[in-house]
């Protein structure tokens, strides 16, 4: 097992490009199900999420060679609409081919994904939505066997809760359903923007993108003629980079953004006392003179996205004061806390709310990751702690963010992954 070292106290500077966003390849890797073609994707980032979710769709029948630019699947080829537990269980987005397999193939089997570290994440919406399609579905031995031998149907679907998975895998099989679908309070994050527009670029007519409502007009049942994909940059890593040069108080740019992806973020930053300098593709961030502390309320986009929660908590030990962070979204999205304290925060937790003295000299400490984005808030506070930092557990860095230590290296940390 390896772990990261990371000695603090280390300025940084320079620019890091960021990489094509995970939660967008994700969505996009299941819609290739939905392809009469082979389909090349570019930016697609290098992290364990994305591997996983190929090695389901080879097992489901697909192939894939990689590209100078990226890969080139052929998912026309898939010949089985079983998603077992061995890959579902390691990651809970590949609930994702539920939609796409069942508008496909009219069944298929997916084991369900069970909980995890941030809570239990049903996936009810999605199901209940399927069933407005006309889909028939029950839970046997932890797999959902849906069946829909007709074909979907068009329907009209108000979510209870905004859901971004759930989104993406209605949007999938709606646009290969029978008739028109109309989508109400449906996610409005980028990575189901992209969704769409893929979707509309292989002819599928579908209105009110980028909104809470969304019409789509099946294909009946024929596949798709895909294009080309280059998937988006990942605002979370973009978001990630930003704290690091934040709680460093460095200067530092991140390029190949979109930077309207991370209006919550800068703002929240800028009120923080810290500069932002932002171009067409880049962000850079300035030191601030003094940093302020900072209310946040985590919510769906364009509001303040709970996947930088962990990282503003790191970043807010180090603010003149105290700050509240309420977390709206996952109920026990705080496992962070115990490990940033054993470095010396002062975080009190209530409910879903949690309070943040700063500031806080932090000390370095051996601390384990526990979930993607808990772990990030770890390394952020560890170049700023005393000490050499080792970050156990940093398979679920992995998972999200590609060339960690190479990336934070050259901005100028001092970080080696090593071998327990
Ligand atoms: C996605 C992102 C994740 C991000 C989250 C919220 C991917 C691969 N993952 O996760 O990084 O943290 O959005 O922005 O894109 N809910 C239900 N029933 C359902 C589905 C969701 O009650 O059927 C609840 C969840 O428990 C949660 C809320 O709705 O409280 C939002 O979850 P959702 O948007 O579905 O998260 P994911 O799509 O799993």
């Amino acid at each position: 097992m390896y772990y990261l070292s990371i000695e603090g106290k280390q300025k940084l500077k320079g620019s890091v490009s960021i990489s094509g966003a995970k939660n967008s390849a994700l969505p996009i890797l299941a819609a290739t199900l939905l392809s009469q073609n082979p389909v090349s994707i570019s930016n697609l980032p290098n992290v364990a999420d994305v591997k996983t979710l190929l090695k389901l769709l080879e097992n489901l029948g697909a192939s894939y060679e990689t590209t100078q630019e990226g890969i080139k699947i052929d998912s026309s080829t898939v010949n089985s609409a079983c998603a077992n537990y061995d890959i579902v269980r390691k990651m809970r987005a590949s609930i994702l081919t539920l939609g796409p397999l069942l508008a496909r193939f009219g069944h298929c089997e997916v084991s369900l994904p069970g909980g995890c570290a941030i809570g239990q994440r049903p996936i009810d919406l999605h199901l209940k939505a399927l069933e407005a399609m006309g889909a028939k579905i029950q839970i046997e031995q932890g797999y959902v066997i849906a069946k829909a031998p007709e074909g979907l149907k068009g329907a009209t679907i108000i979510f209870d809760k905004v859901t971004v998975t759930g989104s993406e895998n209605i949007l999938m099989a709606a646009a290969l359903a029978h008739g028109v679908t109309k989508l109400v309070n449906v996610a409005k994050e980028p990575e189901v923007v992209q969704l769409c527009e893929i979707l509309k670029n292989a002819g599928v007519k579908i209105d009110g993108i980028g909104t809470s409502e969304i019409t789509i007009v099946g294909s009946y049942g024929k596949l798709l003629p895909l294009q080309d994909i280059k998937v988006i940059p990942d605002r979370i890593e973009a978001g990630t980079y930003l704290c690091a040069g934040a709680i460093t108080n460095s200067k530092i740019t991140i390029t190949d953004v979109i930077p309207k992806h991370l209006e919550a973020v800068a703002l929240k930053l800028q009120q923080m006392g810290f500069g932002i300098e932002i171009t067409d593709d880049s962000i850079t961030i300035l030191p601030a003179t003094k940093i302020l502390p900072s209310d946040i309320e985590t919510t769906e986009y364009p509001g303040f996205p709970t996947d930088m929660q962990a990282q503003f908590m790191a970043l807010c030990t180090q603010a003149d004061g105290t700050s509240l962070i309420d977390e709206r979204l996952f109920e026990n999205r705080f496992m962070h806390v115990s490990e940033l304290s054993r470095m010396g925060a002062s975080v009190k937790l209530k409910g879903h709310s949690a309070t943040v003295e700063g500031h806080r000299e932090l000390t370095a400490a051996d601390v384990m990751a526990t979930d993607l984005r808990a772990s990030s808030a770890l390394i952020l506070a560890a170049l700023v702690a005393k000490g050499t930092t080792k970050i156990h557990r940093i398979y679920h860095l992995d998972r999200g963010y590609e060339n960690l230590e190479g990336k934070f290296s050259a901005l100028g940390a001092k970080i080696e992954r090593l071998e327990e």
